[in-house]
C-alpha cells in the first residue's frame, strides 16, 4: 500500500524546532498559490507567517516562476571565487541604489544566520586589518536573535535556543532593548525620554577602545518576542556608535524589503548603518539567499598587497544565479505595483482590527508596524506575569488556528500575523476574526 508523505517522513526527517517524540504530525503541503497553502488531503491554509517570515508577494508567483525558469535555462550556477554572473551584478547594483545611501558593497552568502557571520566577520577582521585588533567584542541586545550558526547564536539572547551550546559561544556584552510593555527601567513609553540606551552608552564607555560593532534587529526584534521599537532608539544607537566609533550593523533578515511599512526598518530613522545584513524576503522567499553590505570604508580596509588581510570566508553556493535572478524578479514587483502602499494599507486594517483585542481579558499588549500585527498574551494584566516560549498555550492556539484554516506558529505567549503582502482586505478581516474567536476563546 502506498504510505503517505507524513509516514514517509516520519522514516527519515528531522525537522526544525522540533521535539519528534511529541509534535503533532508534520503538515504535508503539496501546492502553494497567493497566500494559501494546500494539504496532501486537500485542505486550504492561509499563510499568516509567510513561511517563517520570507514570503512578500505570496506563493508562486508568475513572474518569480519565470523569472526561475528563464535563468535555469542559462545558467543555474557557478563557483563566485574568480568568476561572476549577469543576475549577482545586476542584484548588487539595484541593492546599493535602494540601500541607505552609502552601503554600496555587497558579499553574498546562503542565509539569514550567514549573513549575520559575514558581517560578524568583516567588523572583527575590519578592525584587525586597520591595526586595531583590541576591538574585538561585540555588543548586542537583550532579546536579540540573529540566527543558529555559532557566531549569530552568539551574539543573541542567552535563551532556551542556545543554552545547550553555552560553552561553545564567545561572549558579548548584552544591553538593554526598547521592550517598552516590559520597559527595562519601568517607565512608560507616553513620558519616557528613551533611558534605556543609557544601557548601550554605558557598555560603550566601560568598552571604549575594545568594542568592534553593535548589533540590532532595527524597529523589530523577531524571534525574541516580536518586539516594536521607537525609531528614537535606533537613531540614538547611531548616535552612540558614531560617538564611540563603534561600527553599527543592522541586522535586518526580516525587517527588509518592506515588513516594517519601510523598504527597510533602518529608514524609520533615517539611520544609514555600516553593515547592513539581509535575506529571508530579498528572494521573496522563493530561494536561500543571504547579503550582507558593507560601506565603502570597510570595503578599503581589506584592499592591501598583504594577502592576510584578504577576507577568507564563502559559502559554495556564494550568489546563485537562480537566486539572485529571483531577486531581481522580485525588485522588479516592488518596481511595477505599489508593494510599500500595499503594506501601508495593511499597516492600518491591523491597527484597527487588533486594537479591540486589547479589551480581552489575557491580551496585555498589541503592537503592529508594517505588516506585521502582534499580540502578548500574558496570565495576569496587572502583573503582566508570562510563562514565555515554552508556554503551553502557544501549541494550542496555533492547533486551534489550524482547525480554522489559518497557518500561525505563536512563539509561546506571542501571537503574530506576519501574512504575505498580497493578501486582501478581505482575507486581513477574515484573518483577524478568527484570531480574535480562538484568543477570546482559549482563555476565557
Ligand atoms: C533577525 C534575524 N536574523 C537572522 C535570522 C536567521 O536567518 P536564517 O533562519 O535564514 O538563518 C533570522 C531568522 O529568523 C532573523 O529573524
Amino acid at each position: 500500500m502506498k504510505r503517505s508523505l507524513v509516514e514517509r517522513d516520519h522514516a527519515h526527517l528531522w525537522h526544525p524546532y522540533t521535539q519528534a517524540k511529541t509534535a503533532p504530525a508534520p503538515l504535508p503541503i503539496v501546492r502553494g498559490e497567493g497566500v494559501y497553502l494546500y494539504t496532501e488531503d486537500g485542505k486550504r491554509l492561509l499563510d499568516g507567517i509567510s513561511s517563517w517570515w520570507v514570503n512578500i508577494h505570496g506563493h508562486s508567483h508568475p513572474t518569480l516562476n519565470r523569472a526561475l525558469a528563464d535563468q535555469a535555462q542559462r545558467l543555474e550556477h557557478v563557483v563566485f571565487a574568480g568568476c561572476t554572473h549577469a543576475p549577482a551584478v545586476e542584484l548588487a547594483e539595484r541593492l546599493v541604489q535602494i540601500l541607505p545611501a552609502g552601503l554600496s558593497r555587497v558579499f553574498y552568502s546562503d542565509n539569514g544566520s550567514t549573513a549575520v557571520e559575514v558581517a560578524l566577520k568583516l567588523a572583527y577582521q575590519y578592525w584587525r586589518n586597520l591595526g586595531r585588533p583590541e576591538r574585538r567584542t561585540f555588543v548586542t541586545l537583550h532579546h536579540a536573535y540573529h540566527g543558529d550558526t555559532v557566531g549569530a547564536m552568539s551574539a543573541s539572547e542567552a535563551s532556551l535556543f542556545t543554552q545547550a551550546f553555552a560553552p561553545m559561544l564567545f561572549d558579548v556584552t548584552r544591553v538593554d532593548a526598547p521592550y517598552c510593555y516590559r520597559c527595562p527601567l519601568g517607565l512608560e513609553r507616553a513620558s519616557c525620554r528613551i533611558e534605556c540606551l543609557g544601557s548601550l552608552e554605558a557598555a560603550l564607555q566601560r568598552h571604549r577602545d575594545t568594542v568592534a560593532a553593535v548589533l540590532v534587529e532595527p524597529m523589530l526584534q523577531a524571534a525574541g518576542g516580536m518586539i516594536v521599537w521607537p525609531s528614537e532608539f535606533l537613531a540614538g544607537a547611531r548616535r552612540l556608535c558614531d560617538e564611540y566609533g563603534a561600527l553599527l550593523i543592522a541586522d535586518e533578515v526580516l525587517t527588509g524589503f518592506g515588513r516594517t511599512g519601510r523598504m527597510f526598518a533602518c529608514e524609520h530613522a533615517l539611520v544609514t548603518p555600516d553593515i547592513i545584513c539581509l535575506s529571508k524576503a530579498l528572494t521573496a522567499g522563493y530561494l536561500p539567499l543571504g547579503a550582507t553590505v558593507a560601506t565603502e570604508q570597510i570595503f578599503d580596509a581589506f584592499l592591501s598587497d598583504d594577502r592576510a588581510k584578504t577576507f577568507f570566508h564563502g559559502h559554495s553556493f556564494t550568489a546563485n544565479p537562480l537566486a539572485c535572478a529571483v531577486a531581481c524578479a522580485s525588485l522588479d514587483l516592488f518596481h511595477e505595483s505599489d508593494v510599500l502602499g500595499r503594506v501601508a494599507r495593511l499597516e492600518a486594517q491591523l491597527r484597527s482590527g487588533l486594537a479591540p483585542l486589547t479589551e480581552l481579558p489575557h491580551v496585555g499588549d498589541v503592537r503592529v508596524i508594517g505588516g506585521v500585527g502582534v499580540i502578548e498574551l500574558v496570565s495576569d494584566k496587572a502583573t503582566r506575569q508570562a510563562a514565555g516560549y515554552l508556554d503551553g498555550i502557544g501549541p494550542r492556539l496555533a492547533a486551534a488556528f489550524l482547525d480554522r484554516g489559518l497557518l500561525l506558529r505563536p512563539l509561546g505567549n506571542i501571537v503574530y500575523f506576519m501574512p504575505p503582502y498580497v493578501i486582501t482586505d478581505e482575507e486581513v478581516d477574515w484573518a483577524l476574526g478568527q484570531i480574535e474567536q480562538v484568543v477570546a476563546g482559549a482563555m476565557a
